[in-house]
């Protein structure tokens, strides 16, 4: 019976590609699913940190290997897919959740800007889910797609207008993919972040202090973790073990859906 159990939370033998593996979240989720036993492609432009992360899961026992791609470039998406299978023979699940999040008001912002936003956060999202499909397939009822949405799909901010898009637009392509691939027994789900200190979110947290007029980012972090119902920000474990949850066993029955962790700050909004 315990044999049973500790099976259905086991990731023993998957393999999984996780874009912006490198550093915040996105590590935090590469982490977590090598600590549960699956060898972790960690897909990022950032070569230093990707290496970093690579060095860090094997040192603590666990598979991964740095294979950098820019998600906004086809080619480089295409051969990610290819080094992994060339690696690894299989691919079962793939997290998208690499994402730039530039502030700029819809009023200032250039075409550039959105085509940008838009071609990382889920025009990459698309391509690296087409490429990825066969090998999903071939993988049935352990087959993972798991999106990276926000917060910001409940409630949008200002400046964050390409990025709300972007997000949105993923969660509604995450439930078509979960229609497609049911027929083989593949999920595809979201994970929506709620607020978590990341490098990448320091310099909007930086901003949104100087818009109150508080240079004291620190400060301002406090005031906010006490209108979050659990307490705190969110750690990029705590992003990392619920999409664990959602690539187990144990998942096998939930698609379509946009599983929110934030600690309860999405009944505040
Ligand atoms: N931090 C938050 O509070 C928060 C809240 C809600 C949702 N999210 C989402 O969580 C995810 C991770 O956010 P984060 O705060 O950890 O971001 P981050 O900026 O700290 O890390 C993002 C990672 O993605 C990589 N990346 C950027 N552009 C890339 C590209 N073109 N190709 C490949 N990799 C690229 C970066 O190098 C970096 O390693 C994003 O999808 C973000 O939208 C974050």
């Amino acid at each position: 019976m315990h044999e049973k159990a500790a099976t259905m939370f086991a990731l023993d033998g998957r393999v999984a590609i996780v874009t912006g593996g490198a550093q915040g979240i996105g590590r935090g989720i590469a982490e977590n699913l090598a600590l549960t036993g699956a060898a972790v492609v960690i897909a990022d432009v950032a070569r230093a940190e990707s290496v970093a992360c690579e060095t860090a899961i094997i040192a603590a026992g666990g598979a991964a290997k740095a294979i950098g791609c820019d998600m906004a470039d086809e080619d480089s998406i295409n051969d990610l897919v290819a080094a992994t299978i060339d690696a690894y023979g299989q691919l079962d699940i793939v997290v998208n959740n690499a994402a730039i999040y530039p502030m700029s008001p819809i009023g200032e912002m250039s075409t550039d800007l959105w085509d940008r936003v838009l071609g990382i956060n889920l025009r990459g999202v698309f391509l690296l889910t087409r490429a990825a499909m066969p090998h999903l397939k071939k993988s049935g009822r352990n087959g993972r797609l798991i999106n990276v949405s926000s917060i910001d799909t409940w409630k949008s901010y200002v400046g964050m207008g390409h990025y709300d898009a972007s997000k949105g637009g993923i969660e509604a392509f995450t439930r078509s993919c979960a229609l497609e691939l049911a027929v083989d027994g593949v999920t595809a789900n979201v994970i929506a972040p709620g607020a978590a200190k990341t490098p990448g979110s320091l310099t909007v947290r930086g901003n949104l202090a100087r818009e109150r007029g508080d240079a004291n980012t620190d400060a301002v972090d406090a005031e906010f973790a006490t209108r979050i119902p659990l307490g705190d920000w969110a750690s990029a474990d705590d992003i990392g073990q619920a999409t664990v949850l959602l690539a187990t066993p144990a998942a096998h029955y939930i698609t379509g859906q946009t599983i929110y962790v934030d600690g309860g700050l999405k009944l505040t909004l």
